[in-house]
């Protein structure tokens, strides 16, 4: 494929990763801020349609906070469903590929067993009911790319890595739950992985998982992110339940999903969620040390 990608949610962790990795020339990434692209409005994504003439749209905007979205429905909505439909016009309009990043979390987590692409969704929250309508927005464009990713990491951003580390360097003791259990990808390979999907001949289509190909529970990523630390974090990690630790949102106990069909038809993989983490501590760690110091 080749031309413009214009990417949404510049700041976000995902648009933030597109814009560090590295695209082949083929393809010239363009990812405007909030303030002239907002997904919600109509007059700025055709404004952005047409001074950018895309050939791909790649939506990584989107209201993330699972818990606020409980009392937020309307505006999780307006965000991760109604303006996926205005980008799935806009990107038919300019005749470009709609790429839209959906979750885990359109899944309720009693399978017993990684998700394919084939199981039937069924949301537990708000966050994952509007996200499962923005997949149905995109899979109704002209031609569409959905790929659903889960426990999304950087090292910038707010996310739970991060805020495992600051709780390290602040708490004798954090409390976590371990009876959760998903696939932590990190942002930085989905960027990589989007890319590759890109820089073929063969347009992409339909709907893949696109995870590490192993699963952690909440604990076994908070134990692992404290161990990465440097200089070390101090902090015991403890279990907790789920009952123990009640939220706003639902969250569903399995959401492994298994991205074998993303191997199987494009030869892609995502790393090891270990390996990966190794990458995005290594940069956190740098960014901590003080001035004048090795890096
Ligand atoms: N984070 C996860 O654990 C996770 C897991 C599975 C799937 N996903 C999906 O992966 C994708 C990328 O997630 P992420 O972690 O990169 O999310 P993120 O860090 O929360 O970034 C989303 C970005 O979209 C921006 N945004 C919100 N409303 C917008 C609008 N109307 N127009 C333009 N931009 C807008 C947000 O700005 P503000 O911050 O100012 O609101 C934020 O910068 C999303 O589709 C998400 O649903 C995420």
């Amino acid at each position: 494929m080749k031309g413009p990608v214009l990417i949404t949610g510049a700041a976000g962790q995902l648009g933030t990763e597109l814009a560090r990795v590295a695209w082949p020339a083929s393809l010239r990434p363009v990812a405007p801020p909030e303030s002239s692209l907002d997904i919600t409005d109509r007059d700025s994504v055709m404004r952005a349609v047409e001074a950018y003439e895309p050939a791909i749209v790649v939506n990584t905007a989107a209201y993330t906070a699972v818990d606020a979205a409980e009392t937020h429905e309307a505006e999780a909505t307006r965000i991760n469903d109604t303006a996926v439909g205005v980008l799935a016009d806009a990107a038919g309009e300019a005749g470009a590929l709609l790429v839209h990043v959906s979750t885990d979390f359109v899944f309720d987590g009693s399978a017993g067993r990684p998700y394919d692409e084939d199981d039937e969704p069924r949301p537990v929250s708000v966050y994952g009911r509007t996200k499962l309508a923005g997949e149905g927005r995109a899979l109704g464009a002209a031609r569409s790319l959905v790929l659903r990713t889960s426990w999304l990491y950087s090292a910038h951003g707010t996310n739970f890595v991060r805020t495992i580390r600051r709780l390290a360097g602040e708490r004798d003791r954090i409390r976590v739950v371990a009876d959760q259990r998903g696939c932590p990808t990190a942002a930085a390979d989905l960027a990589r992985t989007i890319v590759g999907l890109l820089d073929r001949e063969r347009e992409p289509r339909g709907l893949y998982h696109a995870a590490a190909p192993d699963d952690a529970t909440w604990w076994d990523l908070a134990r692992e992110s404290v161990d990465a630390m440097s200089p070390p974090g101090n902090a015991v990690v403890e279990r907790l339940s789920s009952a123990e630790y009640p939220t706003a949102a639902r969250r569903p106990a399995d959401s492994r999903l298994s991205s074998a069909r993303l191997a199987r038809d494009f030869g892609l993989q995502l790393r090891p969620w270990r390996d990966a983490l190794a990458d995005v501590s290594a940069e956190l760690n740098a960014a901590a040390l003080p001035l004048g110091a090795d890096r």
